[in-house]
């Protein structure tokens, strides 16, 4: 699976408009159900839950259904959604499903068998001619200014292809002493309120730990984990620490 994932970090892509959809048939839905209790989460103890909805049920108007997503609120319960999302995406492009994150997106049913609504995917079968065919004309920021350290495997260059809300891409990676350090960016300048864009941010993290992950097993990269709980609101509270707040740490194992 993880070389499924790999391969699909290059034609994923977020469908902002969808053309030619296709509609999924019962089995497809339902194997669209499998994986979801396949993917593997960042914090095993934390409740979450999934929803398959039409769109009309949602105020989005992209593709055929949504994923609604629904979390218990527990420490880094917004990283758990990135990383168990993103694998989610990457299968959906497998299947030829292309995907929008929708962080606008807006639900009758705020909560789930008591778990809350945190964002949800918008879906849709379409032709493979509409996925990305060069992941290197996606607009990002230059590898140097995400990554400092000596390179592992080009891994600058293929992470940071990562999606991010309003493509505001809030990371920073730090290699040294075969260790691997994730900072989130508390950005001074944005559209959104500056909780509302550290809520989505976290979610970016979680997805920029599955690239990392994808990218480190697919190199045969042994690693142990480190998650560290990220409370910071605004760019106020973040100044004494430079605007980077540590989120997660790879020791890369080496034998
Ligand atoms: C958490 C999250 C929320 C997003 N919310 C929206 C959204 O509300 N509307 C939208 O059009 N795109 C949304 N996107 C898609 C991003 O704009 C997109 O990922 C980014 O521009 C990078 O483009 P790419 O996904 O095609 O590589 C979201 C992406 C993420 C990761």
């Amino acid at each position: 699976m993880n070389k499924i994932y790999y391969n699909m970090l290059f034609k994923r892509k977020s469908f902002h408009m969808f053309k030619e959809v296709i509609p999924l048939t019962d089995f497809e839905l339902n194997e669209i159900s499998t994986q979801l209790t396949k993917l593997h989460p960042l914090i095993s103890d934390i409740n979450v839950k999934f929803k398959i909805v039409k769109k009309e049920e949602t105020n989005c108007k992209r593709g055929e259904y949504c994923i609604l997503i629904y979390s218990e609120i527990k420490e880094s319960y917004l990283q758990n959604v990135g990383y168990l999302v993103e694998q989610l995406d990457l299968w959906l492009a497998y299947k030829d499903i292309g995907v929008c994150w929708y962080g606008l997106g807006k639900v009758k049913d705020q909560k789930c068998d008591g778990l809350d609504y945190v964002i949800m995917l918008a879906i849709g079968k379409t032709l493979p001619k509409y996925f990305r065919k060069d992941y290197t004309k996606a607009r990002r920021k230059h590898a140097i200014d995400i990554y400092v350290g000596e390179s592992i495997n080009n891994i600058e260059n293929i992470v940071r292809y990562a999606p991010s809300a309003c493509n505001s891409q809030p990371w920073f990676i730090e290699y040294e002493n075969d260790t691997i350090t994730l900072y989130r960016i508390v950005g001074k300048k944005s559209i959104m309120p500056q909780n509302k864009m550290c809520y989505i941010n976290r979610i970016d993290i979680g997805i920029m730990q599955c690239f990392i992950e994808v990218f480190l097993n697919y190199h045969n990269i042994n690693f142990d984990r480190k998650l560290y709980y990220d409370t910071i609101n605004t760019h106020e509270q973040a100044l004494d620490i430079e605007d980077k707040i540590r989120n997660a740490k790879y020791n890369i194992k080496k034998d």
